[in-house]
């Protein structure tokens, strides 16, 4: 499996500077051997849609209704997330968690949206979540999930201490004891200067990065 590496651009960027974006990405790409993915708003989605699969970029979306489709005034549901090309869905992120009140049954109801639709959850946990998330599913379930070790303290918007590399790797061990050998993630800011050794670990199959995803050269400057 080459490496995935998650753009999630959180609730930012307009149309324009998406394509703004876009531009600068197809300037300053180094790296063939990369998967690389875009998890704009889910609302600019159909505005990237082209030209990012254009450029080799699969789409992510940033969360899912946990609801199938129906009369659920406001919800994005997986079908529809499917339907626009998206591949991967971020579910369980620690900002749905800690602003929206998200616990470990509502993100294991989500993942099963997305796994419905046919369509990779990156299921994104720090220590105290693995067990109870990974309890939440079934052994299928488990085995179907793309798992993000994301550590709160290390996302930059909440303090930015990323994990050294040696307590993310113990810290993953624990994660597989959870959840199963799963492909998975680092996730907490993640920059230019860091990113490689994460990249670069057996024990890793990628990164999703917010803060350093922004700004299109840095982001392949990863
Ligand atoms: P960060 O965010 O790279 O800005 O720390 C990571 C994340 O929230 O997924």
């Amino acid at each position: 499996m080459l490496p995935l590496i998650i753009a999630n651009w959180k609730a930012n960027k307009t149309a324009e500077e998406a394509m703004i974006w876009m531009d600068g990405f197809a300037r300053t790409r180094q790296r063939d051997n990369a998967t690389y993915v875009i998890a704009p708003p889910t609302a600019l989605l159909g505005a990237v849609r082209e030209r990012a699969l254009q450029l080799g970029l699969m789409l992510g979306a940033q969360d899912v209704s946990s609801y199938p489709a129906g009369a659920y005034t406001g919800e994005v549901p997986a079908r529809s997330l499917a339907s626009m090309g998206v591949q991967y869905v971020i579910v369980g992120h620690s900002e749905r968690r800690r602003y929206f009140h998200e616990d470990s049954v509502l993100v294991a109801e989500k993942i099963r949206r997305v796994l419905e639709a046919n369509m990779y959850p990156v299921v994104c946990v720090d220590v105290p979540e693995f067990r109870p998330q990974a309890d939440q599913l079934n052994p299928d379930e488990r085995a179907r999930c793309i798992v993000a070790y994301e550590p709160v303290h290390a996302i930059s918007t909440f303090g930015g201490q990323e994990d050294p590399l040696a307590v993310t790797l113990e810290n993953v061990q624990q994660l597989r004891e959870a959840f199963g050998n799963v492909p998975v993630l680092y996730g907490g800011s993640v920059k230019p200067d860091n990113a490689l050794a994460y990249i670069q670990s057996a024990e890793l199959q990628g990164v999703l990065v917010g803060g350093s995803s922004l700004d299109a050269a840095t982001f392949t400057a990863l």
